[in-house]
């Protein structure tokens, strides 16, 4: 049975906010409507959620939006500055003592330090930073649908003309403290993501994919 309303328009369409999706990584001063945001929030919860493993939770995902310049944004950043030092700090005595771990690690390790030392993460840079948080069930599935819930609201963004930007080292607070109790969550209660949205300062060239023939095996049903 055809979907009502899912005609070859409706197909282009989303043919095109797939191919402009791009992580932005430099935002204007100018500020989108709130409503925008609030259509790109709409999006995310509408993507899937992992059911047999969240039975009788209702309130199975979570949306937190901070504002540039705000008072509660520092507060993430500087946690989460706290929180990168002292993982770059574990990573680095590991390479110290630990060749294969330092072969692998390294080049990651030394881009934490360069972040670390410079006191500054990308999460207070564009209008709006907002966390997105998903419970945690059993067996654990939670991750997986927050790459759904980002990928949604990241496709809005596009079609709305806004630039996203994916902010994944937020994941790293979910067990802490300070951090949950600025929101208002159980530490451990929610896994995290999150991302940045504002106006691109540009919008970049798509980055490189590997060709169709190359990603590819298909399973023919006959030879
Ligand atoms: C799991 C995951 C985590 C990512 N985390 C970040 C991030 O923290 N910061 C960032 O700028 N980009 C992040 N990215 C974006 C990728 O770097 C980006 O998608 C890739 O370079 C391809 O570029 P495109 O998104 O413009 O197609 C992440 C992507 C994925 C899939």
């Amino acid at each position: 049975m055809a979907i009502e309303g899912m005609d070859r328009e409706t197909n282009e369409r989303l043919d095109k906010v797939i191919q402009m999706r791009r992580s932005i990584r430099s935002f204007t001063e100018e500020v989108p409507p709130r409503q925008q945001i609030e259509q790109v929030i709409e999006a995310g919860l509408l993507a899937p959620y992992a059911a047999a493993a969240l039975e009788g939770v209702k309130l199975f995902r979570r949306f937190f939006v901070f504002e540039r310049g705000g008072e509660s944004i520092e507060k993430v950043a500087e946690l989460a500055v706290e929180h990168m030092k002292a993982v770059a700090a574990g990573f680095k005595q590991q390479c110290e003592t630990d060749p294969a771990f330092a072969e692998k690690a390294g080049p990651f390790v030394k881009r934490m330090e360069i972040v670390v030392s410079s006191g500054k993460l990308p999460i207070t840079e564009a209008p709006y930073f907002i966390v997105i948080a998903e419970r945690a069930g059993f067996p654990p599935a939670e991750k997986q649908s927050l790459a759904h819930v980002l990928e949604n609201m990241w496709l809005k963004a596009t079609a709305l003309g806004l630039g996203f930007r994916l902010i994944s080292l937020i994941a790293n607070l979910a067990h802490n403290e300070d951090f949950c109790k600025l929101i208002g969550v159980i530490p451990g209660e929610f896994a995290f993501d999150g991302c940045s949205i504002g106006y691109a300062t540009e919008w970049p060239p798509p980055t490189p994919r590997p060709s169709f023939d190359e990603a590819v095996t298909w399973f023919a049903s006959s030879p």
